[in-house]
């Protein structure tokens, strides 16, 4: 059965981001003028995915109002002829996606928030994204490179890169024995990381991991993550890292933040010339 549901769970807090994300959520922050939970979802399209159940709390409205029509917006732009405002208004949910919500009701990990899906995916296979981990590489995008590997051989996988050693306590690190992951731990301190193998947010699940994240108790930073639960499974899943092409910007950092909106503004036709005829001068 191909992957077709992805959970995007966007109940964190976005402490990083404070002030901004005090009543904005951290996914409506804009890469120039699309949010990244919008980026997202565009993955999940290019990977042939058609559901999305967001995982919310009640600070995070405005992502669910964000897929919803707004007849008002629409009928004000139609009436003015703003054409091509109208369409990219209209077409923020991919034909034939459906988005639905369901909350979780305290900040409690990652693994806690992806249990909240529970009902909405049933007893499918499923990814999970997290919109803050924007991934630039070449279409139709890393989910849909791991999507493919989930049909093909059906294997699960975790998006993987390379990151300094001094940063792995920010991370969850995978330890491999040949193609196979053998061994994930959250945060370890660099001295004692097995590798220098990073997960970053695209992940491609069994649906048994739902069992597991109901007995799962706190781990690192006293949260359900979902690396523990992962962990728990690797004797008898075969879980693959997957290297994918591109770059990939942590927008819940500042830095990442703003990075990705000067590499996207670097290739928009709009603003490309007069933003790097300003940087040059700022620069020099
Ligand atoms: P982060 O580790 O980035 O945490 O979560 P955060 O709270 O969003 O941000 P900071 O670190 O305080 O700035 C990774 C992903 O997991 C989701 C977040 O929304 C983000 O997409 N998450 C995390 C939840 O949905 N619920 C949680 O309880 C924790």
């Amino acid at each position: 059965m191909s992957i077709d549901v992805v959970v995007l769970p966007v109940a964190g807090l976005g402490t990083r981001f404070l002030p901004a994300t005090k009543a904005v959520p951290k996914e409506m922050l804009p890469i120039v003028d699309v949010p990244l939970v919008q980026l997202a979802v565009e993955e999940a399209a290019r990977a042939g995915i058609r559901e999305v159940v967001l995982v919310t709390s009640a600070s995070k409205r405005a992502i669910e109002d964000h897929f919803d029509r707004s007849w008002e917006l629409e009928s004000l732009l139609a009436a003015r002829g703003k054409q091509a405002l109208l369409e990219q208004v209209r077409s923020v949910l991919p034909a034939g996606m459906t988005v639905t919500a369901v909350r979780q009701p305290q900040a409690l990990g990652l693994g806690h928030a992806v249990l909240c899906a529970r009902a909405a995916v049933g007893d499918r296979d499923f990814a999970v994204m997290l919109p803050d981990d924007l991934i630039d590489g070449p279409a139709p995008g890393c989910l849909a490179e791991m999507v493919a590997l989930h049909a093909a051989h059906g294997v699960y996988s975790l998006a993987v890169e390379e990151v300094p050693r001094e940063l792995t306590d920010r991370y969850g690190v995978v330890s491999l024995a040949g193609e196979r992951i053998s061994g994930v731990v959250e945060k370890p301190a660099p001295a004692v990381a097995p590798s220098t193998l990073a997960i970053v947010g695209r992940y491609v699940l069994p649906a048994d991991i739902f069992d597991v994240l109901s007995r799962a108790t706190p781990g690192a930073g006293n949260e359900i993550q979902l690396t523990d639960a992962i962990a728990a499974l690797l004797a008898d899943t075969d879980f693959r890292p997957h290297r994918f092409a591109g770059v990939r910007y942590d927008c819940g950092s500042k830095l990442g933040h703003l990075q990705a909106n000067m590499a996207f503004a670097l290739r928009d036709p709009e603003l490309a010339a007069p933003l790097r005829h300003w940087l040059r001068d700022r620069l020099a």
